[in-house]
């Protein structure tokens, strides 16, 4: 396969970033039905987006072969807990490699440049969520290394 680069997103890739992060948004509607589908598009998705590119505090690399950006990764610090022994912390967000380019090392690649990146930022750990019946993406985290922590439920009151 030609050579994969990882590198951060730069501004003018803001529109491709979003449409792949509405990939991940159709990927994930089966598991999460609370899923706003127009996020990815509307002003929040699209400030979201444009402060993990410029910001100092979230950081958003991509994934490029041939000049095509085949997948992405944003991520940032997060909120740590008084009652946890995690003085700093950062979370991988959301992470998408287009279906074509799936199962190359791609997303492990992507991951890679994120532990530098929280490594650098001085985080302790990394925390990643997703969905409850995920079982490839939990597969996947488990195969870079995470190892499972919290189970999140929710009771719908509607
Ligand atoms: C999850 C995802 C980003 C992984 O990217 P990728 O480039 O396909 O993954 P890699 O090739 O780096 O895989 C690394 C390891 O994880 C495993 N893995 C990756 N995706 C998997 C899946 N869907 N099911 C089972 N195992 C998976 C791989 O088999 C590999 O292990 P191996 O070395 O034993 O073969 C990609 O499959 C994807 O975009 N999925 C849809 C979106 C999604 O679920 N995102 C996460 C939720 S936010």
């Amino acid at each position: 396969m030609d050579k994969i680069i990882i590198r951060k997103a730069k501004i003018e890739e803001l529109e491709i970033v979003q449409k792949l992060n509405h990939e991940l948004f159709l990927h994930d509607e089966e598991y999460d039905p609370m899923l706003n589908m127009n996020w990815p598009f509307e002003k929040a998705g699209e400030t979201y987006f444009r402060n993990k590119i410029t910001e100092k505090t979230g950081v958003c690399f991509v994934a490029v072969i041939n000049n095509e950006i085949v997948g992405y990764m944003a991520g940032g610090m997060a909120k740590t807990y008084p009652y946890r022994k995690i003085k700093k912390q950062s979370e991988l967000e959301n992470i998408l490699v287009k279906e074509e380019y799936r199962g190359k090392k791609i997303g492990e690649l992507l991951f890679k440049e994120f532990i530098k990146w929280s490594k650098a930022k001085k985080a302790e750990r990394i925390k990643v969520s997703t969905s409850f019946d995920n079982a490839g993406a939990v597969k996947f985290y488990k195969r870079v290394g995470f190892i499972p922590y919290a189970t999140e439920l929710e009771y719908d009151l509607k």
